[in-house]
């Protein structure tokens, strides 16, 4: 089994291509533009599985056409596609009355449209296979968190673009799920939000703690199995049992 994951030079992408490796699987992930940052992933994925056949490809997801031509050479490059994994994303805060309208288009262009256009470039070779796998990745701001009105927009938005998918290709075998991150220790939390924030997240996590980027990577591949064929359309938190942003 073949899998795309965009973003998966770092954080929580990172992990989701490793996992898909140690589970024997071949992985075709995107980065936007930190190609050290794509070697590293691929020399951590050799030292897993020298056999894995991992390659990284170069991709602004704001771009539909640049994402037409990234699939086009993944299918080509791997002879098959079955999940397709929607990680990459960014943030950029402001309170709503200061927010700019590039904070705003950045925001809805990567992770709302971009899953989009990553989705239609790949649906016609899952179509064509009858079979395929679509993850989504949304967050706990989908359900509105200050300081975020563009990344909680996109993130909600993904929800129901993902539910829409399950709906429409659910009978061709295509199964499209969504899973809603809580906290992980990344360069999108340390370098975004406020040590304020951390505080009062362990505080009010029922595990006092945050997560890890594998665990988010468990639930992903579990998604792309077998087993996990009859579920479609779900929103599935991985938050330690947190259910809002507090
Ligand atoms: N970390 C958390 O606590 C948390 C919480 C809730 C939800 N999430 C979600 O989990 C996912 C991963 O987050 P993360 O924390 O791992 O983020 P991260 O560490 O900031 O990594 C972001 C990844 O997305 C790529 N990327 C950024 N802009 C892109 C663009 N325009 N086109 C293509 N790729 C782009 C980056 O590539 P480069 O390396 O080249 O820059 C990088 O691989 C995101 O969907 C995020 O919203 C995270």
């Amino acid at each position: 089994m073949n899998a795309f994951v965009t973003g998966g030079s770092r954080g929580i992408g990172r992990e989701i291509v490793l996992k898909f490796v140690k589970e024997g699987c071949g992985c075709a992930f995107t980065y936007a533009s930190n190609k050290a940052a794509a070697e590293e992933v691929l020399s951590a994925a050799a030292a897993l599985d020298p056999k894995a056949v991992v390659k990284a490809y170069e991709l602004d997801v704001k771009d539909s056409k640049a994402i037409e031509a990234v699939a086009e050479t993944a299918i080509a490059d791997f002879g098959d596609i079955f999940a397709v994994v929607n990680n990459a994303a960014v943030v950029r805060n402001n309170a709503a009355a200061l927010m700019s309208d590039d904070e705003w288009n950045e925001v809805i262009r990567t992770d709302l449209s971009g899953p989009f256009f990553v989705i239609r470039s790949f649906l016609m070779h899952l179509l064509s296979n009858k079979a395929g796998r679509i993850v989504n990745i949304s967050s706990l701001a989908q359900g509105g968190t200050s300081g975020q009105v563009n990344y909680a927009a996109a993130k909600s938005g993904l929800i129901g673009l993902t539910k829409t998918l399950a709906r429409e290709y659910g009978v061709k075998g295509i199964t499209t799920n969504i899973v809603t991150v809580g906290y992980v220790e990344t360069a999108m939390t340390r370098d975004h939000l406020s040590e304020k924030l951390h505080e009062i997240w362990m505080k009010y996590c029922p595990m006092k703690r945050v997560g890890e980027a594998s665990e988010i990577a468990s639930l992903v591949h579990y998604l792309t199995t077998p087993d996990a064929g009859f579920i479609n359309g779900e929103v599935i938190r991985v938050s330690g049992g947190l259910t809002y942003v507090p």
